[in-house]
């Protein structure tokens, strides 16, 4: 049932249930001169811009070939991207190597680069295999990293906040206030009375440079539009100006490195990475407030970010609920009562509602992952000692590469973390002490030092060891002989781990797939730096991935491969590149906290 979208403004908004209280604010000049527009702020202008079949896109553009050719990236036999003229072969990246030369004889495959022991660099063998090279995607790093280069020259005024290798947000909310002042004298006429509100909004011509999303769509699909548009807002005039700043950064991204972009503009994060796919590729999408609810309603909610795995499963079975509109029935209380206090953000992003804010991620105490699946598990510790040097050199190398941009950079501690068979992950690390060269063999013989100890030598190792997953990493990487303010930020900057934007206390944080706290791995004191908490952090999370991953394999059904544990919709805070691959683990006992009490009632 479609209910009105506005409903009075005297409704509490605890009783509402359809609740889309917020999309037509009353604006004034005190919104609109605000002097941070922060997260509240009505006038925020927020894009998400990802790039068209983006490993396929950076090898077409590495091997100057015919943007119209059919090509596809291929990782061991599987695809990992397929460029657009080979989706209208019906190519898709479910496909086998062998099914999609099938549909398209003429295909261009392109392997993606790899490690070989030895190697201090990846390159593209003829004929890599699993049992003896790892993936790399630096080349693909490196591009995306150009891309935003391209990003941060042409909108030096807004913020913009790299979200994976082939996307990022930008606040575009600054740039847009000063332009409307610009275009628009009345606005920069202040009156006395801040809160008086602004002088109706002009008309929007939209041109053919962005696609609009309608305000009515399943009308609209019935027939020519019958719904009337409504009144143009100055949110609307906002998002106009957002997208003619967004079509100039893709005009000059395609121009200058040859990659095309989609992207999506609305008021928050969350909507403008919804309507980032309204259309494809080459392409942008504007979801105005008025076209919220519209959007929303028919969506299946289990495709949202964070509501696709138990969480979604339980509130479809909860309400006997598929789209976003069955779920608008159900009113806060009630879902409080069922899923906590916390699930108020599940039914605020119901209603489009998201206030995290979009901030450019320092690379400073982040951490650095290489791993590697192994498709013939190694029963020996010395046969690891192969893998453990090929993802040596990657971390050297990718350290190397990231000192380009932030000299200075060394990590405070190296982690190695190894799974075995169905018996649970585990993780150990130490201090990775400074030396003037920083070489293969440098992170090598730390990661073999660490390997001793957890995994053991050939005489001390059990004799039916089988080590399926290897991960080498840094973590509280930080920049030696920063000034003051980059230590400075460096430790504000380290305590907003959760993705939601929520603060995390000193002991932990907040796992944005079942809602459980994540402790360190030992027991903090309350004064820790924040480098040896990140550090302590580093193997939590795994293992906690590691957790969810026993858990989705026991749920799924014998025939089906599982899930490699890097697909899981919680992002850590890290950069890492892993092969995909199988892996089995046991079922471990955690105390549930949050919204995953409510499973554990269950
Ligand atoms: N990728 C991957 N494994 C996944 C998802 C994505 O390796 N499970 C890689 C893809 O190879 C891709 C890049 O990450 O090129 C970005 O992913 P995504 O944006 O989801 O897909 P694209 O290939 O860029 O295609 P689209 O145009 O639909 O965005
Ligand atoms: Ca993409
Ligand atoms: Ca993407």
């Amino acid at each position: 049932m479609l209910s009105p979208s506005r409903k009075g403004k005297e409704k509490a908004v605890d009783n509402d249930v359809d609740g889309f209280l917020d999309i037509n604010p009353i604006l004034t000049y005190r919104h609109l001169h605000a002097k941070n527009p922060g997260v509240r702020s009505p006038f925020r202008v927020v894009a998400l811009c990802d790039s068209d079949a983006f490993y396929a896109a950076c090898e077409r553009v590495r091997l100057k070939l015919d943007p119209e050719l059919p090509l596809v990236v291929q990782q061991w036999d599987a695809l990992i991207a397929v460029s657009y003229p080979a989706r209208k072969f019906g190519i898709s990246r479910m496909d086998k190597i062998r099914d999609a030369k099938q549909k398209c004889p003429d295909l261009v495959v392109v392997h993606v680069a790899t490690f070989r022991e030895g190697d201090p660099e990846p390159g593209y063998w003829p004929n890599p295999n699993t049992l003896t090279h790892k993936v790399s995607l630096d080349h693909y790093r490196r591009e995306s990293a150009k891309i935003i280069a391209v990003f941060k020259e042409i909108i030096p005024e807004a913020e913009i906040e790299k979200a994976s290798i082939d996307e990022a947000f930008v606040d575009f909310s600054i740039p847009v206030r000063n332009t409307l002042l610009e275009r628009y004298p009345i606005l920069a006429e202040v009156p006395e009375d801040l809160d008086t509100p602004l002088p109706p909004a002009p008309a929007i011509d939209w041109g053919d440079l962005s696609a609009v999303v309608p305000v009515n769509p399943e009308a609209d699909e019935a027939g020519p539009s019958t719904t009337p548009e409504p009144a143009p807002t100055w949110h609307d005039v906002a998002l106009s100006i957002g997208a003619e700043l967004m079509a100039k950064v893709r005009k000059e991204v395609l121009e200058r490195l040859g990659y095309t972009m989609s992207a999506g503009i609305s008021r928050n994060k969350f909507l403008a990475k919804l309507s980032a796919s309204y259309k494809k590729p080459n392409s942008q999408s504007v979801l105005r407030n008025a076209a919220i609810p519209g959007y929303l309603r028919p969506m299946q909610f289990r495709k949202i970010r964070f509501l696709g795995g138990k969480l979604g499963k339980a509130l479809a079975e909860e309400y006997d609920a598929s789209t976003v509109g069955d779920l608008h029935t159900i009113s806060l209380d009630e879902m409080q009562r069922k899923f906590g206090e916390e699930s108020v953000w599940v039914w605020e992003v119901l209603r489009g509602i998201d206030r995290s804010e979009v901030k450019e991620k320092s690379v400073l105490n982040k951490s650095m992952l290489a791993s590697k699946n192994l498709p013939r598990p190694v029963t020996k510790p010395s046969e690891g000692i192969h893998w453990l040097r090929v993802l040596a050199s990657e971390l050297a190398l990718r350290l190397h590469e990231a000192r380009e941009t932030t000299p200075g950079l060394w990590p405070k501690t190296i982690v190695l973390h190894t799974r075995r068979g169905w018996q649970a992950g585990r993780s150990r690390q130490q201090a990775f002490p400074f030396s003037r060269n920083l070489t293969a063999d440098v992170v090598s013989s730390a990661g073999e030092k660490l390997w001793r100890e957890s995994v053991g030598t050939d005489a001390t190792a059990p004799k039916d060891m089988k080590v399926t997953h290897i991960m080498l990493g840094f973590s509280g990487i930080a920049a030696l002989g920063a000034g003051q303010a980059g230590i400075e930020g460096f430790f504000t900057n380290s305590n907003s781990n959760s993705t939601n934007g929520e603060p995390s206390d000193n002991q932990g944080e907040k796992c944005t797939r079942c809602g459980a706290q994540i402790k360190p791995l030992q027991e903090l004191p309350s004064d820790v730096d924040d480098e040896t908490r990140e550090a302590a952090m580093v193997g939590a999370r795994l293992e906690h991935e590691d957790w969810h991953f026993a858990k989705d394999l026991a749920r799924q059904p014998p025939t089906s491969s599982p899930s490699p544990p890097h697909s899981s919709p919680k992002k850590r805070k890290s950069s890492s590149s892993s092969d995909a691959g199988n892996g089995k683990v046991k079922k471990r006992k955690k105390e549930p906290v949050g919204i995953a009490k409510y499973f554990a009632k269950k």
